[in-house]
């Protein structure tokens, strides 16, 4: 079996209940951070790793998704017979070529689980990555990047991990680790979803990208509901952990979760911050609006 990561999975069918009432109309992946969407961060993310398709996995009012990653001709040529060279090979860079997008739809925002199925017959039997769209993971090296050099030595499957808060554990999915087997590479000897504190193998939680087998989908495929009435990808993971191995790569970068307002908030600030064309005034406009 192939051991390149050729395809990666964006789930983008949730409802963005958290970032009610932007994401009424507006997919909480379109929600633009300093002049992008939030999607094109980490499609550009999955492009750095080496991915060379791109699955969405979508839903009704999307249609913004796949319209962001197709050519708007009209808009292309107004740029073009205007000369707005820059602009204009800005769009033609980021956009994807044709034939190496997939869009399908999960019908009804069954989870997380659920949508990564729902991705099945497109990406086949062959390993892929997944990653959640609403997470931005800020490096100078990308998350999946580490992660497919990891899973080009082990194989398996691979999880990213960060470290929490001990106190916190229960908000997450915790792993117990085991081996070390590189700089920020271990071995995953079990995943725990939400345990409390004292139950907690460690403070390491799994953050938001994955590359799998694709014996995951046969699992997703016979799944009961669980937490939340909703099919979750942890408890697929777990059954998959009895047969196969699991690694896990540490990302020391920052993570924001768009899906919330403040992560939202301080991924602008970050990302603008490094911008150098808006950079100073964004440090002017902060200290003036805090009093700093
Ligand atoms: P989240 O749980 O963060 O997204 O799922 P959500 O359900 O949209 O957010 P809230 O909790 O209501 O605010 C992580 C990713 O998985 C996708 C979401 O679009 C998000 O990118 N997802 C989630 C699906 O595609 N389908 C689902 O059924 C659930």
């Amino acid at each position: 079996m192939s051991k390149r990561i050729r395809k990666a999975v964006f789930p983008v069918a949730g409802l963005g209940t958290r970032f009610l009432p932007a994401t009424k109309a507006v997919p909480k992946e379109m929600m633009t951070v300093v002049d992008r969407p939030a999607l094109q961060y980490v499609v550009d993310e999955a492009k750095a790793a080496g991915i060379e398709h791109f699955i969405f996995v979508t839903g009704r009012g999307k249609e913004v998704i796949e319209n962001h990653f197709d050519l708007a001709f009209e808009l292309e040529a107004t740029l073009a017979a205007r000369n707005k060279t820059a602009a204009l090979e800005e769009l033609r860079a980021e956009r994807p070529a044709a034939g190496t997008t997939s869009f399908t739809r999960q019908q009804e925002p069954l989870g997380l689980g659920h949508a990564v199925w729902c991705a099945r017959d497109i990406v086949g039997d062959e390993p892929f990555a997944v990653l959640l769209p609403d997470m931005l993971m800020k490096h100078t090296v990308p998350c999946l990047k580490s992660m497919v050099d990891a899973f080009e030595a082990s194989g398996g499957n691979i999880v990213s991990l960060e470290e929490c808060d001990p106190a916190q554990t229960s908000s997450y999915g915790i792993v117990a680790l085991g081996k070390t087997l590189g700089p920020d590479v271990f071995e995953v000897t079990d995943m725990v979803e939400k345990p409390k504190p004292a139950d907690a193998p460690s403070n390491f939680f799994i953050s938001g990208r994955y590359i799998l087998q694709p014996r995951i989908f046969e699992l997703l495929g016979t799944q009961e509901r669980g937490a939340g009435g909703e099919i979750q990808l942890t408890d697929s993971m777990l059954r998959l952990a009895s047969e196969q191995d699991f690694y896990g790569v540490r990302f020391r970068g920052t993570t924001f979760d768009t899906g919330t307002k403040l992560g939202f908030l301080k991924a602008n600030i970050a990302y603008g911050s490094e911008r150098t064309d808006i950079h100073p005034d964004i440090v002017k406009e902060l200290r003036a609006t805090l009093g700093a």
